[in-house]
């Protein structure tokens, strides 16, 4: 433990995700299975947790540690690559969201291709969002807590405050159009 609010809160966040991960996956294997009624609820859940949790913890890396770490390190390299990571996810995120609205749409005789393809798009994401989590706990975590001072690790925790009260920080990444 470092003592630093903020990361032990990121910690946490991946800490669910994979948790979310792991039953994603199970309902995969259920559907796979024939099991739809078991997997249904625990897709919606998976997509509730995204939309909800996941976006908030992305907004807490995107618009708090991520700026505050880019200005030490820079932005190109693994800010870049992992903001990157962050939009493809949400790519896997939409096509499985599609994926859920044909399995209820098709009803318990739901065709088998439409399974398949659900399947293959959750166990695509537990593949990316594991991946990711994966490389901010091991690198960029670990180079946040070597880089920053400890006044500029104050200010990622007040930013992960202003955050969580709905406003929009100081030190977010500048919009581009
Ligand atoms: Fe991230
Ligand atoms: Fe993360």
């Amino acid at each position: 433990m470092s003592g630093w609010q903020a990361m032990a809160t990121l910690e946490a966040e991946h800490v669910a995700g994979r948790g979310t991960l792991a039953r994603l996956e199970q309902a995969a294997r259920d559907l796979q299975a024939g099991r739809l009624a078991d997997a249904l609820p625990v897709f919606k859940d998976s997509l509730a947790f995204f939309a909800g949790e996941l976006e908030q913890h992305f907004k807490h890396e995107e618009s708090a540690l991520f700026p505050a770490l880019a200005r030490v390190i820079g932005r190109a390299g693994p800010i870049d690559a992992m903001l990157a990571e962050h939009e493809s996810l949400w790519r896997s995120v939409d096509l499985f969201s599609l994926s859920v609205e044909e399995l209820e749409d098709g009803g318990p005789a739901v065709d088998a291709k439409i399974v398949r393809e659900a399947a293959r798009n959750a166990n695509h994401i537990a593949f990316l969002l594991r991946g990711h989590i994966e490389r901010e706990d091991t690198m960029l975590f670990p180079l946040a807590e070597q880089s920053l001072r400890e006044q500029q690790k104050r200010e990622v925790d007040r930013d992960i405050e202003v955050l969580d009260r709905g406003r929009v920080p100081r030190s977010r990444f500048q919009v581009q159009s």
